[in-house]
């Protein structure tokens, strides 16, 4: 089986400033090299800060490890969609990778499992990776539908990533209810539905949900990572709030891949 190297991915989400951006970038290459030096495995982080920084995030890690990523990216290669980023010119920039799908997006913004399909497609054949992150609602966990609505969220990977886009493809799992209330699921809740993603996409005909990584996102902290990266179906997480300091952030890794490598 091929190796799920794990992903800490930081969502600034609408968060920080430009000037923010340096000291961050410096801090977290600094501290993460510190976690290479005590933890040897392979890791990949990916920063995701707000689109107006994009291009200088991708200049000031150019010499690092540190993937830079966009929160979202247009649903066609180009056209007429006021305010939406076309996916090729991320790519142009230096981005690796885009988030599609998030929380934010599904229920503030209200896109529909139809766009986000359009957006998977278009950011894939623009030469991007793919983080599709998918979740329930608590009305909808407490009405015991978690499964059935992870399972209608995934119908869209195997009509649009095929098998040559595999690896440039992710998903994360994030319950809604966990997103930034720090309440996180239970590492044991989060690991029922990171298995049941994988079955669920082998089931439907798409090969790769045995080896495709899935990140875990809802109120990840330092103090709970170890135990939510311990599970066998979890390869990394995707992280608001305590990314937005690159210590706490990188105390997260460390004891992420600590517990990782222990299980
Ligand atoms: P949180 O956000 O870590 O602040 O809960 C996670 C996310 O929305 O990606």
């Amino acid at each position: 089986m091929a190796k799920r190297t794990p992903i800490f991915a930081a969502n600034w989400k609408m968060n920080k400033t430009l000037a923010d951006l340096q000291p961050y970038t410096t801090r977290l290459d600094s501290r993460l090299d510190e976690v290479c030096d005590q933890v040897s495995t392979d890791f990949e982080v990916i920063l995701f800060p707000p689109a107006c920084f994009l291009e200088t995030a991708a200049r000031l890690v150019d010499d690092s490890e540190i993937q830079v990523g966009s929160q979202n990216s247009g649903p066609a290669p180009s056209g007429a969609f006021t305010g939406e980023l076309p996916p090729r010119s991320l790519r142009e920039m230096g981005i690796e990778w885009t988030l599609i799908g998030h929380s934010e997006r599904r229920h503030v913004f209200k896109e529909t499992d139809t766009l986000i399909a359009k957006r998977l497609q278009a950011a894939l054949e623009g030469g991007l990776s793919a983080m599709l992150c998918v979740g329930e609602l608590l009305e909808e966990r407490k009405a015991g539908k978690t499964m059935t609505t992870i399972e209608s969220q995934l119908k869209i990977v195997k009509e649009v990533v095929s098998s040559t886009k595999a690896s440039h493809f992710a998903l994360a799992y994030e319950p809604v209810w966990a997103i930034g209330t720090g309440e996180n699921a239970t590492p044991e809740q989060a690991q029922e539905v990171h298995a049941f993603i994988r079955k669920c996409l082998i089931k439907n005909g798409w090969s790769e949900g045995a080896t495709v990584r899935i990140l875990y996102g809802g109120s990840a902290k330092p103090d709970n990572s170890g135990a939510l990266m311990g599970q066998p179906d979890i390869d990394g997480l995707l992280v608001g709030g305590a990314s937005l300091e690159a210590d706490t952030f990188a105390e997260l890794v460390r004891n992420g891949l600590t517990s990782r490598l222990k299980s």
